[in-house]
């Protein structure tokens, strides 16, 4: 007899087969037990007759608690009713490890107790639903990348420098120096493009800001992609068809994971038509005060209101063009014209989800870059092997983070992006 993994049921109808599974809930009468069973890969129903098992097996059946491990076999059968679509019906059952009093029980919790608790509440279906689009964005990431000519590139962890800005670093001591953790990859992805053309990671980041928000993870994972001899126009496109073509998978590959979380397609949909709107960030301030928002003042940084405004005046994700200057980091090309402005670009999620990109072209010229770093206060001596790469063949680079949690939260369409990484470090939260 064969083990198999729900997953495949649909190669195994009507065969008789075995399954390592949890008990995830039951429900039973005199003659029947029902118990809805997950094996990690999915989550679906197994039937318990009385008549067809015997009263051993059934009592058994009856009596398990949840999140008790067990071996079922049995045939597999369509089951139109259900969402996953397939069913075992059950004539043999093992009991693998006992479980007792699972504080997770059907009933509502608080969201204080579930994330005490998120080492078994990553069980649930819904979190299931989750890490399967998180898991296919990074599947699709891939794909999109390596088709298009990108070499992933793997920047260090433990660094010493600080790209965006010293405010939010995690210091810890590497032998009688100081090291941080990397808070971006992108100044080691400016030599990786310098030396590979096109190149992306993808690795945790942190930044120990104190923003506690439904946006904000300390620990984070992102994607950098850096391109040489690029300019900030055509990396507009690499992102924009790089988010629908992570839209497109999710819709193609995650369906059960859709159903489960409720999320409209047709919305999705709407994401994977090209191009992205822009705005500038001029038009968008002057937007944002027509609309009677009389706190924004050209200079600011958005703030979550703005940005969700900006965004449901249009109906896609939406690129706000060239910042101020004063708000940006050092690196950033200048404006070929003004002064005031940088060449960058924030990509803004449609319903509220906020920023999932920023990104910019790179200031190539050595002289510009050093005064920039010595005005934001960094050690030059520390940026001497990145102001290098402007000494040796400088050429017009660009490139772009993707938050992986907030494509993630916005995807699956939950409130918050605690629900988006298995185990989020939070302002108050380094537990489980
Ligand atoms: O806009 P950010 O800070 O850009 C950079 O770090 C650049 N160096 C990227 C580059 O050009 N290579 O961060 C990029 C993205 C944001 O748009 C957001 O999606 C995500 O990273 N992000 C966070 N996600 C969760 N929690 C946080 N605290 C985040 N901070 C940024
Ligand atoms: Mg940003």
């Amino acid at each position: 007899m064969e083990s198999i993994q729900i997953l495949d049921a649909k190669k195994h109808v009507g065969e008789t087969v075995q399954i390592g599974a949890w008990v995830a809930n039951k429900r039973s009468s005199g003659k029947i037990a029902f118990l809805q069973l997950r094996d990690g890969t999915a989550y679906f129903q197994g039937i318990v007759v009385k008549s067809e098992v015997g009263e051993e097996v059934f009592q058994l059946a009856k009596n398990l608690n949840q999140e008790t491990a067990v071996l079922v076999t049995g045939k597999i059968r369509e089951d139109s009713r259900s969402k996953f679509g397939y069913e075992i019906g059950i004539s043999g059952l093992e009991v693998v490890g006992e479980s007792h009093d699972y504080p997770i029980t059907p009933k509502e919790h608080g969201t204080d107790f579930l994330m005490d608790h998120r080492h078994l509440w990553l069980r649930s279906s819904k979190q299931h639903a989750i890490m399967q689009i998180r898991n296919e964005i990074i599947r699709a990431t891939y794909e999109f990348f390596n088709k298009n000519g990108f070499i992933k590139i793997d920047p260090p962890i433990l660094t010493g420098s600080a790209p965006e800005g010293t405010t939010d670093l995690f210091e810890t001591n590497y032998f009688d120096q100081k090291a941080y953790l990397s808070q971006s990859g992108q100044l080691y992805m400016e030599a990786a493009a310098m030396a590979f053309g096109k190149v992306f990671s993808f690795g945790p980041t942190f930044r120990a800001e104190k923003s506690k928000t439904r946006r904000h993870l300390i620990e984070f994972w992102m994607i950098e992609p850096e391109m040489a001899f690029m300019h900030q126009e055509e990396s507009l496109e690499v992102q924009e068809q790089y988010v629908a073509f992570l839209v497109q998978n999710v819709l193609d590959n995650c369906d059960y994971a859709l159903d489960v979380l409720g999320r409209d397609r047709e919305v999705l949909k709407k994401y994977t038509k090209l191009p992205f709107p822009r705005i500038s960030y001029d038009d968008a301030v002057a937007l944002l005060q027509k609309n009677g928002f009389d706190d924004i003042q050209w200079g600011d940084d958005f703030g979550s209101p703005h940005e969700t405004f900006i965004a449901n005046s249009f109906d896609q994700p939406v690129f706000i063009l060239n910042y101020p200057k004063a708000i940006k980091p050092f690196y950033m090309k200048p404006h070929p014209t003004r002064e005031d402005v940088v060449i960058c670009a924030d990509m803004i999620a449609p319903e509220g989800y906020g920023e999932i990109i920023g990104g910019s072209e790179r200031a190539i010229d050595h002289e510009y870059l050093l005064e920039q770093i010595r005005a934001h206060g960094l050690d030059e001596n520390e940026y001497s092997w990145y102001l290098d790469l402007r000494k040796y063949g400088s050429v017009p680079h660009t490139g772009f983070g993707l938050g992986l949690e907030r494509t993630v939260t916005w995807l699956s369409g939950i409130e918050h992006v605690r629900e988006s990484i298995p185990f989020p470090r939070l302002l108050n939260r380094i537990y489980p």
